[in-house]
């Protein structure tokens, strides 16, 4: 196993927002993490790569307890994320802040490669650049900042609601190019409330509800499944 969350509670002061959270997540694995606004994603998301700190739980990550590292040696160990909120540097070209989350992992070799591959997926950030991050649009920051996430070579992307948004057509491409991502080896943890998108894309999917992980199910049932809305 990847990644291993089990038992999580975490909170803001004395209100506790997420309840006995365990999940896991396999090698090379994609799986979703569903519900609704408020429901306690970003907060569990924010736990396992180290934003916030708990101490009710664990997150072992190969087999390593990760739970309260900070965010920097969790991207060094191979866990990447990319933020609900705007986390560029607007000031900067598409290509410094390419160069910035490379430099800021120390891992500035073979960079020419991994920009290739990024540009590979995102065609239009080679094209832009030299443009300033700020003068990109919405969906065009949006794939700078999964581009960001990807060119530390991560096992796993967690990504927080990349949709938001996004036009339709901007969601689909964005799928496409989190499959492709995944082809390429890298294991991927989608926290949405676009539930169609995150059921059409990942293998399991965990359903939270007010602070609880409530359900799990595999790809096939929840697409199968009438009743999704009940569950929310
Ligand atoms: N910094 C904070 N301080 C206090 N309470 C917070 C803070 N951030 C979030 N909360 C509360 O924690 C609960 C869970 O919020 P969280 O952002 O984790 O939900 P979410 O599922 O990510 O929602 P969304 O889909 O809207 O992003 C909410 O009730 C929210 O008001
Ligand atoms: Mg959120």
């Amino acid at each position: 196993m990847l990644l291993e969350v089990t038992n999580l509670d975490v909170g803001y002061k004395e209100k506790q927002v997420v309840f006995e959270a365990s999940l896991n997540v396999d090698a090379g694995e994609f799986v979703a993490l569903i519900g609704h606004n408020g429901a306690g994603k970003t907060t569990l998301l924010k736990t396992i790569c180290g934003f916030l700190k708990t101490k009710v739980g664990e997150v072992l990550y190969k087999g390593e307890k990760i739970v309260n590292n900070s965010p920097a040696i969790n991207v060094r160990k191979g866990l990447s994320f990319v933020h609900q909120e705007k986390s560029l540097f607007p000031n900067l070209s598409v290509l410094e802040n390419l160069q910035l989350a490379a430099y800021a992992i120390g891992k500035t070799s073979a960079l020419d490669q991994r920009l290739e591959d990024v540009y590979r997926l995102f065609p239009i950030l080679k094209e832009r650049k030299k443009q300033m991050a700020d003068t990109l649009s919405g969906g065009q920051q949006k794939q700078l900042a999964v581009g960001m996430a990807i060119l530390v070579g991560p096992d796993l992307l967690m990504l927080d609601e990349p949709s938001l948004g996004l036009s339709p057509n901007l969601v689909r491409d964005l799928g496409s190019v989190l499959k492709e991502i995944q082809k390429m080896g890298t294991a991927i943890l989608l926290v949405e409330q676009n539930v169609k998108m995150a059921i059409s894309l990942a293998q399991r999917i965990y359903v939270m509800r007010t602070g609880q992980i409530i359900l799990e199910d595999t790809h096939e049932n929840m697409t199968r499944r009438e009743n999704l809305w009940d569950l929310f």
